[in-house]
């Protein structure tokens, strides 16, 4: 077992980035600011292109930022003008193309870092513990083998034991399951998740997948244009997500346009949508007569045959059903007597879906809306 005396507290503030391209400088990375408390799973999650590498390579020495501080423990890594050099910063990274050694042994890879430059370690220490990494990820009975004969799911641990052997108090990983299959990817996601919690270390993730980053951590900041738009747990990202972006982002999600009729004092408003009066909670600072879209997932709409005795139901015709194994999507067309006054998208088990053509009635529990001013 690699010895950790748990995970480093690490503190980013205000991080600015930016490239010279063509003379000119481009922004990349636009006053990001986060701390991961010791042993917490972070993740920054957004889409292609919206800075998360850039931000990991800064906390890593990688690229020197242009403005804020990092900060492991009390120890500052970098100041915008002052940057520690990536072998002192006590971090372990693993990236996207895993960037492992192909010709030489599985050991050889997981010992080399340790015994180079100024992590180096007395040969036996070093072999002690490249040997405890490959344990941790279940490749010592691999460890003489040449690395390219083994398979992505083993490279991909071979990366993350050699991350480990250095015993880091952070742990920092690029996409590392996106060159994976799908099933495969599922697996490495919950091993990296309850060997980072067994051993205590604090992880820096990024991804673009959603999915990944609302099972593995403790708290995810989303990203967008090289600013962080709402950092929150799992849960309350999705279902009170800040914003328009964040909401389309994370997951599928209905938008509705809608206009406050009437506030009530409990937080709960009269709204207007789909062309008849619906209860939903409603932000602070929009008054009656102010635009708002109602927001809701899928799968948290439910449907009826016969019109239940509650607020927030619709009639609706089911125009399109699609099966995917385990949930049925459907799309159902809201109705004001014959015409149709919107649509949206649900989701619900398989043996219990409406057909296409159904007439049906959809329920909105208001609970299930989130309602953001337009
Ligand atoms: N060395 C560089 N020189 C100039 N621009 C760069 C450089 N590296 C990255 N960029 C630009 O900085 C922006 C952020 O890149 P970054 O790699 O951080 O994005 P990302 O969020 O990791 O995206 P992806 O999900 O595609 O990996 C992009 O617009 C990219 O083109
Ligand atoms: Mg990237």
């Amino acid at each position: 077992m690699v010895a950790q005396d748990g995970g480093g507290r690490l503190v980013v503030e205000g991080l600015e980035k930016h490239y010279e391209l063509d003379g000119a400088e481009v922004p990349v990375v636009k006053g990001v600011t986060f701390t991961i408390e010791p042993g917490k799973f972070y993740s920054l999650l957004g889409p292609s292109g919206c800075g998360k590498t850039t931000t990991l390579r800064c906390v890593a020495g990688l690229e020197n930022s242009n403005g804020g501080r990092i900060l492991l423990d009390d120890k500052v890594l970098s100041t915008g003008t002052e940057h520690v050099s990536p072998d002192k910063r006590d971090v372990g990274m693993v990236f996207q193309n895993y960037a492992i050694w192909p010709h030489m042994t599985v050991f050889a890879n997981a010992v080399f870092p340790l015994q180079v430059a100024s992590g180096r370690l007395p040969k036996k220490e070093a072999r002690k513990r490249a040997m405890e990494a490959l344990e941790l990820v279940q490749l010592d009975s691999f460890a003489h083998r040449p690395a390219t004969a083994l398979s992505g799911g083993q490279q991909q641990r071979l990366a993350l034991a050699r991350a480990l052997a250095h015993r880091p108090r952070l742990l920092l990983l690029d996409e590392p399951l996106s060159n994976l299959d799908a099933k495969l990817r599922d697996t490495m996601r919950s091993e990296l998740r309850s060997l980072q919690q067994r051993l205590g270390i604090t992880a820096l993730y990024v991804t673009h997948d959603q999915s990944e980053a609302l099972s593995m951590s403790d708290r995810v900041a989303v990203m967008h244009e090289g600013r962080i738009v709402q950092e929150a747990a799992p849960r309350d990202l999705y279902y009170q997500p800040a914003d328009r972006f964040v909401a389309d982002f994370v997951g599928r999600v209905n938008m509705i346009p809608a206009v406050v009729r009437d506030r009530s004092a409990n937080g709960d408003a009269l709204v207007e949508a789909f062309g008849t009066r619906m209860v939903t909670p409603c932000p602070s600072g929009v008054g009656t007569g102010g635009d708002v879209t109602i927001t809701f997932r899928p799968e948290s709409v439910r449907w009826h045959e016969t019109a239940p005795d509650r607020p927030n139901v619709f009639p609706a015709r089911v125009a399109r059903v699609e099966f995917l194994g385990e949930i049925v999507e459907y799309e159902a067309d809201v109705l004001s007597g014959q015409t149709v006054v919107g649509s949206l998208v649900a989701r619900g088990a398989p043996l219990n879906s409406p057909a296409a053509g159904d007439t049906i009635f959809i329920e909105l529990a208001p609970h299930a809306c989130r309602v953001l001013a337009a």
